[in-house]
């Protein structure tokens, strides 16, 4: 990976050469392609799409369907199961809403975990307590990871959903997902699949997966915000009803009665986020170039560098020192995280101090909080060094109260 060059595609990092940026966990950065996409769309097109009988619209519905083409081939899916959201909790709560309002019932299991981001798992929680379901958790393991044998503890003839992170946003653990994806529908239960964390940082395959639904972000893939991604299995995605209705969803509307598309158009309500897909479409293209397989090396490798230095830092407690991708999970013994944060601000490393929107497994850890220190594409040693210096600084200042 040519990492100048790659910074030179990103302005904010142009712009301050001063900047440690690790929070992109939380927020990826984005490349100029991607900027230049949707600018391009608003100066010139900037009309709507599916509705327009102009050649402007035409080729503004033309860049917008050719975009989920683009990113149905980024995660190996078909064109057709790839639903436009607003975001990765957009995604989730579809899935649960409509399949989970529909297709579960009193008496049935929905499994879960304490790893989940609340997106996964609140949806579910709801689902559970409308339909007198029962929410159950894989338990962890000493490292608070995910393994197959405890999930074939919680899995039942009654199974009907698995609710499951990819990568986990706090502790950046891979779930071995293979393996329970093929336990689950020998039960017959269908997984819903947390991607945000995963699809930016290495190469996801749905077919090879077999999951049944995939949820991710654009803003963490170096794409825009407001725009996520729904993958369904296309059968699941035909027997599941819309959550919501109008705008371009619908097909024939009468005073007592409607029809609508078919999927992926029924759930798609409203003039559409067209300048975010495009720019997302443009992301893909753009981490393709690069290599996920390199991407995800780069960021571990950082995240291992990181960590050996913090590990002779006295004071310091990382929470997640075995995981394999870019993320480290700690607190400065005694510090309140987001006090730590601040010392952090001062020196220019941006990280994200706090729950993480994942209070279970915050919970689990037994304290309030942890400070994350996110990798990827765009970083670099130097920016370890940083980080390992605000560090120090941040233990030393708070050392003297
Ligand atoms: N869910 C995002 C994070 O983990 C916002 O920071």
């Amino acid at each position: 990976m040519d990492l100048n060059k790659i910074r030179n595609d990103f302005p904010v990092l142009k712009n301050d050469n001063e900047l440690a940026y690790l929070d992109s966990a939380a927020m990826a950065l984005k490349p100029r392609c991607v900027i230049d996409a949707v600018n391009d769309y608003y100066e010139k097109l900037g009309c709507n799409v599916h509705r327009g009988v102009y050649q402007l619209s035409y080729e503004a519905t033309d860049l917008y369907e050719a975009a989920r083409e683009t990113i149905a081939k980024f995660i190996n899916a078909k064109v057709d199961e790839i639903v436009y959201t607003r975001g990765a909790s957009a995604s989730l709560n579809l899935v649960a809403q409509s399949y989970g309002m529909n297709f579960v019932n009193e008496g049935d299991e929905v499994i879960t975990t304490e790893l989940e981001h609340h997106s996964s798992h609140m949806p579910w929680l709801n689902v559970c307590n409308k339909k007198k379901a029962t929410l159950k958790f894989i338990p962890l393991d000493e490292d608070r990871r995910i393994t197959v044998e405890n999930f074939k503890k919680v899995l039942t003839n009654k199974t009907k959903v698995v609710a499951i992170t990819y990568v986990s946003n706090v502790m950046g653990y891979i779930t071995p997902i293979k393996e329970i994806i093929e336990l689950a529908h020998s039960v017959g239960a269908i997984v819903t699949l947390d991607g945000a964390q995963a699809v930016p940082h290495m190469k996801v395959d749905v077919k090879d997966l077999d999951c049944d639904f995939l949820s991710f972000s654009g803003h963490k893939l170096c794409g825009p915000t407001g725009v996520g991604i729904l993958y369904g299995k296309k059968a699941l995605l035909e027997k599941m009803p819309p959550i919501e209705f109008g705008g371009d969803m619908a097909d024939t509307v009468y005073m007592d009665s409607m029809t609508y598309k078919a999927a992926p158009f029924k759930f798609e309500t409203g003039t559409p986020m067209i300048a975010s897909a495009i720019g997302l479409a443009k992301a893909c293209e753009y981490l393709e170039s690069i290599g996920l397989d390199e991407i995800k090396a780069h960021e571990n490798r950082l995240k291992n560098l990181a960590v050996k230095e913090l590990k002779k830092i006295d004071g310091i407690t990382i929470y997640n020192e075995s995981c394999e991708t870019g993320i480290i999970a700690f607190n400065i013994d005694g510090v309140h995280p987001h006090d730590a944060a601040s010392v952090f601000d001062n020196q220019k490393v941006c990280i994200r101090a706090g729950h993480h929107c994942a209070q279970l497994i915050t919970r689990n850890l037994g304290t309030i909080g942890t400070i994350r220190a996110s990798f990827y594409l765009y970083n670099t040693e130097d920016d370890v060094n940083r980080f390992v210096k605000a560090v120090k600084e941040a233990r030393d200042f708070f050392l003297q109260f």
